[in-house]
């Protein structure tokens, strides 16, 4: 079969992907120190205070976390037609109709792969409500590093209520992310498997392979 190349991902989109991705990398790792800090006993009366490195590096990374989500918002707004919302919403019968064939698609109850340049419509839905978890992550943990602050309590208190509930929901949201990263990755290899069209490179270098459809791809 014959297969032509098409720009799919701009710059600045797989940009705002790898930040988003390598932050939360970072974020889930010091995270889990924060949480329990393991090495106090064995560094006591060392000069080093590996508590407050991991909550530096932690807070570096949320705002690195935070750029790229405001950035991939306004992509949602302005960026190419795969990156706008309406290609993630099932607003237009081909997306309602590609959201119902990608489950039989994964559920294997079809091998018929519609072919579309964008997410398919429920890997779109899924990364909209990633993002919407990632602005509650983001909102609980300004709220818990500026406690001063009135502007990020009177988003804080009425969304997480106290400063130690919203360290309890922040560690839970913390799980949506490790468990999204794992299916991710399983239905990235999954996809480029069964329907090879350099699905997991276009993150890397913006193209993907379609088949021609000029009488050329029968060849
Ligand atoms: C995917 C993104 C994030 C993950 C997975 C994450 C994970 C965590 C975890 C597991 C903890 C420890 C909570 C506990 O004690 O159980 C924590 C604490 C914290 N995080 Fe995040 N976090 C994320 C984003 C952010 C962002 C964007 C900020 C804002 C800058 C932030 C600020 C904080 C603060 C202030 C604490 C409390 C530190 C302390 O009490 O010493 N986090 N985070
Ligand atoms: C080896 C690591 C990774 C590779 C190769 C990779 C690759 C990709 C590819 C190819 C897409 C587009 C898929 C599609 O069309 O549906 C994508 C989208 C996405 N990935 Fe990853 N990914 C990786 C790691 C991660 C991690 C760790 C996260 C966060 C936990 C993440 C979050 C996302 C999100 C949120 C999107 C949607 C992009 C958007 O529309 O804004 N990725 N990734």
């Amino acid at each position: 079969m014959n297969y032509e190349k098409k720009y799919v991902w701009s710059i600045l989109f797989r940009l705002c992907h790898w930040a988003f991705a390598l932050a939360i990398v970072v974020l889930v790792v010091t995270g889990f120190y924060i949480n329990d800090p393991w090495t106090n006993t064995w560094l006591e009366n060392s000069r080093t205070f590996p508590v407050a490195d991991m909550r530096y590096y932690h807070f570096l990374a949320g705002f690195v976390f935070t750029a790229a989500v405001l950035v991939r918002l306004i992509l949602y707004l302005i960026g190419n037609r795969q990156e706008r919302i309406f290609n993630a919403l099932p607003v237009t019968p081909g997306n309602v109709r590609n959201f119902f064939s990608t489950f039989a698609y994964y559920g294997y109850a079809t091998d018929s792969h519609e072919e579309r340049l964008g997410h398919n419509t429920l890997a779109g839905l899924t990364y909209l409500f990633t993002y919407a978890v990632a602005a509650a992550q983001l909102v609980s943990g300004f709220y818990m590093l500026y406690p001063e602050s009135v502007t990020w309590q009177s988003w804080g208190l009425p969304l997480f209520g106290t400063q130690q509930q919203a360290r309890f929901i922040h560690h839970l949201l913390m799980w949506y992310f490790l468990i999204f990263a794992f299916v991710h990755l399983y239905l990235l290899v999954w996809n480029d498997v069964r329907s090879p069209e350099g699905m997991i490179s276009s993150i890397f270098n913006g193209y993907k392979f379609k088949p021609k459809h000029d009488g050329s791809a029968k060849a």
